[in-house]
């Protein structure tokens, strides 16, 4: 897409850090929902080494740059140069949208808000009162079980090959959370387990929602994690993964008659929000759905 005509002295910049990142999608998804709403912006990749975040944040804060998409490495990197947080980002401990303005920047966590985004648009009930399992315990996983516990699910089992870090991050996010009543009395159960552990087929035959956020289900050769005759046709099965589009997982969930849905959705709407809170426009998120086929 050749944007660089549109660009004069009045183009607002937003864009991404990261190292590597040449491979994000992220510029094709936001230039196509800019040009799609007509507004004069430009979303604009920039390579960052972690040792260059300091001077990077305050470049961008002299240049006027309005908002900028934080990827690896620096989700946590960039906490300490941050003027506010929100509460999301605190609780899961890393950033992924810098917005400037008038000095001041705020950091936000726009993967939580959109994990919940994705699962509404693919019409599945609200986490609210249900019980969830997830698997995995790293980074994304702790984003969702963070907007599982803030939207006030009853129950979060947290399964993992690493039995420990399930039961830390159940741990840690159950005092955070629970313990200051951030969700209106709704207290959500967190559960910690191994992979391994005997009453995992239990929770996963009886969960509203599974979720995996485990890089496992990209290997089409790799086992499932969890026994898929556990999965019962009622359960909605979500997988962060979104390539391949149906993951191992997946396929299996849709074979038992469950409704499943692919990880496109969260990336798309993690991306729609960021847009929105700077733009103050509704990007079309069909556009920015199409521009990462
Ligand atoms: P991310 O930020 O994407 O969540 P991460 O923090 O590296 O990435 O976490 C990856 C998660 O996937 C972890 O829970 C990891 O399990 P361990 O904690 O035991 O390492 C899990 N994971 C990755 N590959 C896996 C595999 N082949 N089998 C089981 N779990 C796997």
């Amino acid at each position: 897409m050749d944007i660089s005509h549109q660009i004069t002295g009045h183009t607002k910049v937003i864009g991404v850090i990261g190292s590597p990142i040449s491979h994000s999608r992220s510029p094709q998804m936001h230039n196509a929902a800019i040009s799609k709403a007509c507004l004069d912006y430009v979303y604009v990749p920039f390579h960052v080494e972690v040792d260059a975040i300091k001077d990077a944040i305050n470049g961008f804060r002299a240049l006027d740059v309005v908002g900028i998409n934080v990827t690896i490495p620096h989700k946590q990197l960039v906490m300490p140069f941050l003027t506010s947080i929100s509460r999301e980002a605190e609780l899961i401990g890393a950033v992924n949208t810098l917005t400037f303005s008038d000095g001041e920047i705020h950091g936000e966590n726009t993967d939580a808000p959109g994990f919940i985004k994705a699962m509404e648009e693919a019409g599945a009930s609200p986490p609210k009162g249900k019980d969830v399992v997830v698997i995995g315990a790293g980074g994304s996983a702790r984003a969702i079980v963070v907007a599982l516990t803030l939207t006030g699910a009853k129950k979060v089992t947290i399964a993992n090959r690493t039995e420990a870090k399930a039961i830390a991050l159940a741990e840690d996010l159950s005092d955070k959370i629970n313990k200051n009543n951030e969700t209106d009395g709704n207290i959500t159960q967190l559960i910690g387990m191994g992979l391994t552990d005997a009453r995992l087929s239990y929770a996963v035959s009886e969960c509203t929602l599974l979720v995996n956020t485990t890089s496992a289900t990209m290997d089409n050769t790799h086992p499932l994690l969890i026994d898929e005759n556990w999965i019962q046709s009622s359960t909605t099965v979500y997988d962060i993964v979104y390539t391949p589009p149906m993951t191992t997982l997946l396929i299996a969930a849709s074979n038992r008659g469950c409704a499943v849905v692919g990880g496109i959705g969260m990336l798309v709407h993690q991306g729609a929000i960021a847009f929105e809170r700077w733009t103050g426009v509704k990007p079309c998120v069909d556009t920015m759905r199409a521009a990462l086929a």
